[in-house]
């Protein structure tokens, strides 16, 4: 039997979570917003010792009745950064959202940062540009962001470490950022009562979040998990939460909980996923998220206009 393969992105993020719980100055102050329309949560990431700070995964309002955008939720993560005085470094996107339209060209014009997302963007962005028929205007290639990255990279906010990790299977795109003792999935891992997300978009893969999601699970117990959405966890839970721990995780997530094997994870997965309908918001969201969170050019008329493919997902 050959070894299994030296994981040193794993090893150099649960390193860094060591570190960080040793040491307070390591450990970033994190503010999360709630948007109860869509059950997004935002979070805004600092390094106290320098107030440089991560915007992770915003909102843009949107109505679709009336086909109208706006930015409350936006300016809630602009006040906190302007009461805090903060400084953003980055705009992080965990991944291309199916369920709420981005924010980050509105934030980045008001506060600034480098917007980043993972390098396999590429794929959704072929994948949907497709779904769309999008014309060769549509670039595919994650031109539109400012930094794709891969698994292993590591970048800093302020003084504070941060390390990605590549974790593919809700969508082949997904990322969990990794800074000082925190963790942030995205849609990988929900809270322990609900379990997991959905894997059958295009791209998606029950098996591959499976392995993802035993990646996190096998950093420290310790570290800090702040997620990406919340359902509350019906019957029991009435209050929203989106923070648990990894060893929280590990020992008592629903779906994916020591003990689980990957077949039994994939059966239940598959069998779930077959029942849910598609969410209210995919068509707009990819459509916008995957070119950066930009809407459609204005056609001749001034307005934009979002496609809706019939028939097609
Ligand atoms: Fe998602």
């Amino acid at each position: 039997m050959s070894a299994p393969s030296p994981d040193t992105a794993r090893d150099h993020a649960a390193a860094a979570i060591t570190a960080a719980l040793a040491d307070p100055a390591k450990r970033p102050i994190v503010k999360s917003f709630f948007d109860e329309a869509t059950f997004t949560v935002s979070h805004i990431v600092h390094d106290p010792a320098t107030k440089k700070a991560a915007l992770i995964d915003s909102v843009l309002d949107f109505d679709p009745p009336s086909g109208r955008t706006s930015h409350a939720s936006a300016d809630a993560l602009v006040a906190h950064v302007e009461a805090e005085d903060l400084t953003i470094e980055w705009l992080l996107e965990t991944h291309a959202h199916a369920d709420h339209l981005s924010a980050a060209p509105y934030l980045q014009e008001k506060l600034g940062g480098r917007l980043a997302i993972g390098h396999e963007i590429v794929t959704v962005q072929e994948v949907f540009g497709k779904i769309f028929n999008e014309g060769t205007e549509f670039r595919r290639d994650g031109s539109q962001f400012d930094q794709l990255f891969n698994d292993g990279d590591r970048f800093t906010v302020g003084t504070l470490e941060a390390t990605v990790l590549h974790v593919p299977g809700h969508t082949p795109a997904c990322l969990a950022y990794v800074i000082g003792d925190a963790v942030f999935p995205g849609d990988t891992l929900f809270m322990p009562d609900y379990g997991t997300a959905r894997c059958d978009f295009p791209g998606g893969d029950a098996r591959t979040l499976y392995r993802s999601i035993h990646r996190l699970l096998s950093l420290p117990d310790e570290a800090r998990v702040f997620l990406c959405h919340d359902y509350k966890a019906p019957p029991g839970r009435t209050e929203f939460a989106w923070e648990t721990t990894i060893g929280a995780e590990r020992t008592g997530n629903i779906h994916v909980r020591e003990g689980i094997s990957e077949d039994e994870f994939v059966t239940m997965r598959t069998q779930r996923d077959a029942t849910l309908a598609m969410p209210r918001l995919i068509l707009p969201s990819v459509q916008v998220n995957m070119n950066g969170g930009r809407p459609p050019e204005p056609e001749s008329n001034g307005t934009r206009y979002l496609k809706l493919p019939l028939n097609t997902l």
